[in-house]
């Protein structure tokens, strides 16, 4: 019965019919001090719990009343010991998990493939990334997750690790065996960071991936807004077992934190808590079943494919049905062209587009309808579509992982020089190369460019290969560190 309360969300609404004149900020003062059009837009019900931590109202950064008890029922309904809300994202809640088990010097065990929020941990901690190669898949040219076994051998070279962090599931959908990996580092004491940005519906379906709790991991920062019903920048932290200490994740958390915390998004997250925990169930099948309807139809479609249960392998553990990726090179299309393709054609928004894929989302928001509208979609792309250019085939051989020099910290605030790539090799990078695909850093800040490094991304020019990351997009440039006389 707890779980159908929300007592962040009633006591905002109590605040706010209790109509008290409010001589606080912020200055809008339920809408009267606003642009009327925006005011109007928005909606007098939303402007009205727009607030700040007045004493009846709890803080963030020390919750003792309705923020602790709303906290306290996110934690029981996502089987964590602790939660903390976040209104700044998963980027903050992984920055503040990083924050929390490693210092400056100290090794982290990293996939590649990470997000920009864990190069930015990895610059604030001042941490030495220890990085596993992701499980590449060629044809779909993405990368997945990482295996246990390199996170068995890591940690066996790496006996000072301070921590593994492990994305789970990826932005496609695709998991490892985290259990096993939280298994292998508990083993050594060492604790399991999650980055579960995309997975804050799989604790409550049994069809789907373990939830990074459920796994027994001992941090996972989960974006609540992607996938969870809440406010796009309301996440939570989650963190279970005592290997690492709470007191110092809800200091570090606090400290990276503005003090204006939106009661908005507070009051999404306890409202999606009780959404989830006791209509989640019900609600994840019907998507699974409509995400899956929707695979099979496409499946059948000439030139088009979307994968599934025929990916599971030892390499991939389990998969998200709910993340719809439609591989579309077979086609003579490239992603980006699909993606236009759909918005021009049929007003339809898809959530990302590579060389190779598009990914759709398919939510508790979707119905039959809506699914229906995009395999029709699917259905005239795979009839109308003309090769209209050749797509590029996956580069055969990723470079060798660069050698770390600097910690990414200490390459960041290193004095640095802009430089023309071609004399970049043995110097000390300072910015992040992505090269799509397969989605992952070719080089890291601190890493010397090495020749293998080089020549990739002197092909991926060549092929006109999305790059992300460095100031310079065409690369003829690169920034590096100030060599020493
Ligand atoms: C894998 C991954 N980690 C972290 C994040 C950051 O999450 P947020 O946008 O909630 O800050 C994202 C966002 O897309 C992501 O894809």
């Amino acid at each position: 019965m707890k779980q159908q309360e929300t007592p962040l969300f009633t006591a905002l609404r109590e605040y706010a019919t209790a109509k008290p004149l409010q001589f606080h900020i912020p200055g809008h003062k339920r809408g009267s001090g606003m642009d009327p059009e925006f005011r109007d837009f928005l909606g007098l019900n939303a402007l009205s719990i727009d607030l700040i931590n007045i004493p009846p109202l709890d803080d963030l950064h020390n919750p003792h009343g309705i923020i602790k008890q709303a906290e306290d029922l996110a934690a029981e309904a996502f089987l964590a010991d602790h939660t903390f809300f976040s209104v700044q994202g998963t980027s903050t809640a992984i920055q503040a998990m990083i924050m929390s088990v490693v210092e400056p010097g100290e090794k982290l065990i990293v996939p590649r493939n990470i997000h920009r929020a864990v190069v930015t941990g990895l610059i604030l901690s001042g941490a030495r990334p220890v990085f596993l190669k992701p499980v590449i898949d060629e044809r779909l040219g993405i990368a997945h997750g990482i295996t246990p076994e390199s996170v068995s051998a890591a940690l066996d070279e790496h006996p000072d690790a301070k921590g593994v962090l492990v994305i789970n599931p990826t932005y496609y959908g695709f998991a490892t065996d985290l259990a096993k990996i939280v298994d292998i580092a508990h083993k050594k004491n060492v604790p399991v960071l999650v980055d579960e940005a995309h997975g804050i519906h799989i604790g409550f379906h049994e069809d789907l991936p373990l939830s990074a709790m459920q796994a027994g991991a001992d941090l996972a920062a989960t974006s609540v807004h992607k996938l969870g019903g809440s406010l796009v920048q309301s996440s939570v932290l989650n963190l279970k077992g005592n290997l690492v200490s709470p007191k110092r994740v809800k200091n570090i958390f606090s400290m990276l934190t503005t003090t204006s915390t939106s009661y908005i998004l507070l009051a999404s997250l306890d409202a999606a808590r009780r959404f989830l925990a006791t209509q989640g169930h019900k609600l994840i099948e019907r998507t699974i079943t409509l995400a899956e309807n929707a695979r099979v139809a496409i499946n059948t479609l000439p030139g088009l494919y979307s994968p599934g249960d025929d990916l599971i392998s030892k390499e991939v553990f389990s998969y998200d049905p709910t993340k719809l990726l439609i591989h579309v090179k077979d086609l003579g299309l490239t992603g980006h062209e699909v993606d236009n393709w759909l918005r021009k054609t049929y007003n339809i928004e898809v959530e990302l587009s590579d060389l190779y894929n598009v990914l759709c989302v398919i939510s508790i928001g979707d119905n039959e309808e809506t699914v229906g509208s995009l395999v029709k979609a699917c259905l005239d792309l795979s009839r109308e579509s003309e090769a209209w250019i050749k797509v590029p085939d996956f580069p055969d051989q990723l470079p060798k992982t660069p050698e770390l020099k600097l910690s990414p910290r200490e390459a960041f605030y290193a004095e640095g020089e802009t430089i023309s790539l071609d004399k970049a090799i043995g110097r000390i990078c300072k910015e992040v190369v992505m090269v799509y695909p397969p989605g992952i850093p070719i080089l890291m800040p601190g890493e010397i460019v090495n020749r293998s490094c080089f020549n990739y991304i002197k092909n991926a020019l060549a092929y006109n290969l999305p790059i992300q990351g460095p100031q310079d997009p065409s690369l003829e440039t690169i920034k590096v560190v100030l060599s020493q006389p």
